[in-house]
């Protein structure tokens, strides 16, 4: 990733649209612009109030976590789940805390607020 990469906010949604227990994918922008891999692809959702944002990449094996969209909570409703092999993530961190990546994360992405919409951008 250059440094450019890293410097790109790339909007998501409006913070009106994120509303509690609702997931949205996206794809990433700068991600796009490398021809030599995947795109990548994230979701954003509210932790409590707070807005978080994941790549969409189980750690285990580089896939994205969920099968249907939208799709990512576990049967409590309080860890987001691979739907793969069954791991579990914090959603206030993405750690791992079961599951065959267990003590691994999913890779967080920097959010900020502008105005009335949320922006995300790959971390440094
Ligand atoms: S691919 Fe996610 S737990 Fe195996």
């Amino acid at each position: 990733m250059t440094d450019r990469q890293a410097d790109q906010w790339q909007t998501v949604c409006s913070r009106q649209e994120l509303q509690v227990g609702r997931f949205i994918e996206f794809s990433l922008a700068s991600a796009d612009q490398n021809t030599d891999t995947l795109p990548t692809t994230g979701f954003v959702f509210l932790d409590s109030t707070t807005p978080r944002a994941y790549l969409n990449q189980c750690p285990h094996m580089g896939i994205e976590l969920n099968w249907m969209p939208g799709r990512f909570m576990d049967a409590d409703n309080l860890f987001l789940q691979c739907s793969t092999h069954g791991a579990l993530f914090k959603p206030g961190d993405g750690e791992c805390i079961a599951g065959p990546c267990q003590g691994d994360a999913l890779i967080a992405l920097d959010i900020r607020e502008t105005g009335e919409m949320l922006e995300v951008r790959l971390p440094e």
